[in-house]
């Protein structure tokens, strides 16, 4: 068979112009070394020096190679795109994706924006999801959500997420909810005993409290500031039968605990930019012996535990746990704390 002998380093600028002129043969596998990628050509195809020329390619080698048969599996999100995207560039979308039930939500960076509809479109078919929307800001505010803009599928911002078996039904334009967590929730959740009492202090459309609440006999009051995320918490308790097990309370955890009389085994508090501001209110709901699950934006995990230390007072604090649950941007971490306060 054909193929085409090209340097590393030059590969990918090559497939691009030959995947578009559709000389490429994706029948057929990619061969690569260490110095050399070899590249398949259609063998109906005339090659020849002017073809080449005219796809602004030079110097080539073209030689008999044995390629394997390229085995059909589901098309990659780079075959969607057809050769129009850099390779590079396709991985660090692929990266960015979130999957939140029938939605995708990804990262285009301003350099690709003008493709933005194409990746839109190959993202919806690759995913085969209902929606695909690309982030247009941070995550901000006190709500933590971010604004969104639609780029193919159905304009549709409503969906059910299932993360270990809970159904959780929010609106991505309206809540913060966050795939990657799921770890992170379901660590937690596995913590948990029967009879505890548990305050969850920014428990947004709920995932924590239903991986808990389906599988033990607890207490939870769910707290959050945004009204959306309260309505879809009582959504979600419907939805995964828990409605006895959780008290949903629409308000500042700053303002609202003092009108609860709670004593409580755990508390949660999933509020990384900010949650160390509520940390006196956590140690003013928890009994001795129990555990808060703290998270903070942090470098290194002395500044959140010195915090937790300073708030619990003469109070001895056990740290259970200390992990890096996922990195925020560079050298900064969303780090989780579990501290026994006794
Ligand atoms: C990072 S999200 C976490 C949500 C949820 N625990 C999760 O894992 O998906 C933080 C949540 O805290 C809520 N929030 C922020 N400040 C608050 C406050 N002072 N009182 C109550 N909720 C607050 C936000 O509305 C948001 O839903």
């Amino acid at each position: 068979m054909k193929g085409i002998k090209i340097p590393k380093k030059e590969a990918n600028q090559v497939r691009k112009i030959l995947m578009e002129k559709s000389i490429i043969d994706l029948g057929l596998k990619i061969k690569r070394d260490s110095e050399y990628v070899y590249l398949p050509l259609m063998c109906e195809i005339e090659i020849n020096s002017e073809k080449l020329a005219e796809s602004g390619i030079s110097h080539l080698d073209i030689l008999e190679i044995e390629f394997e048969i390229q085995k059909r599996g589901p098309k990659s999100f780079m075959d969607f795109l057809n050769g129009k995207i850099d390779e590079v560039e396709i991985q660090e979308i692929k990266k960015s994706f979130d999957i939140i039930g029938d939605v995708v939500i990804l990262e285009i960076p301003e350099k690709l924006e003008e493709h933005k509809h194409t990746i839109g479109q190959a993202a919806l078919d690759f995913t085969k999801r209902k929606a695909v929307f690309m982030k247009k800001s941070e995550i901000k505010g006190i709500t933590r959500i971010r604004e969104l803009e639609h780029l193919a599928g159905e304009d549709i911002s409503e969906t059910i997420h299932v993360e270990y078996g809970s159904r959780i039904m929010l609106d991505v334009k309206k809540v913060y909810f966050s795939p990657r967590l799921a770890t992170e929730r379901e660590r937690v959740a596995q913590q948990v005993k029967d009879g505890e009492i548990i305050v969850d202090m920014f428990a947004g459309v709920g995932p924590f409290v239903m991986d808990i609440a389906r599988r033990r006999e607890v207490l939870i009051y769910a707290i959050d500031i945004n009204p959306s995320a309260i309505h879809y918490l009582k959504k979600n308790m419907e939805l995964n039968h828990v409605e006895e097990k959780v008290v949903p309370i629409l308000g500042d955890v700053g303002q609202v605990l003092s009108e609860h009389d709670i004593s409580a085994d755990r508390v949660i508090m999933n509020l990384p930019g900010t949650a160390y501001e509520f940390l006196d209110k956590a140690m003013e709901l928890i009994k001795p012996g129990g555990i808060i699950n703290y998270y903070e934006f942090s470098s290194d995990f002395y500044t959140p535990i010195q915090r937790i230390i300073d708030a619990a007072g003469p109070r001895k604090v056990e740290i259970l746990n200390k992990r890096h649950v996922k990195s925020r941007s560079p050298g900064i971490w969303h780090m989780g704390i579990d501290a026994r306060i006794n």
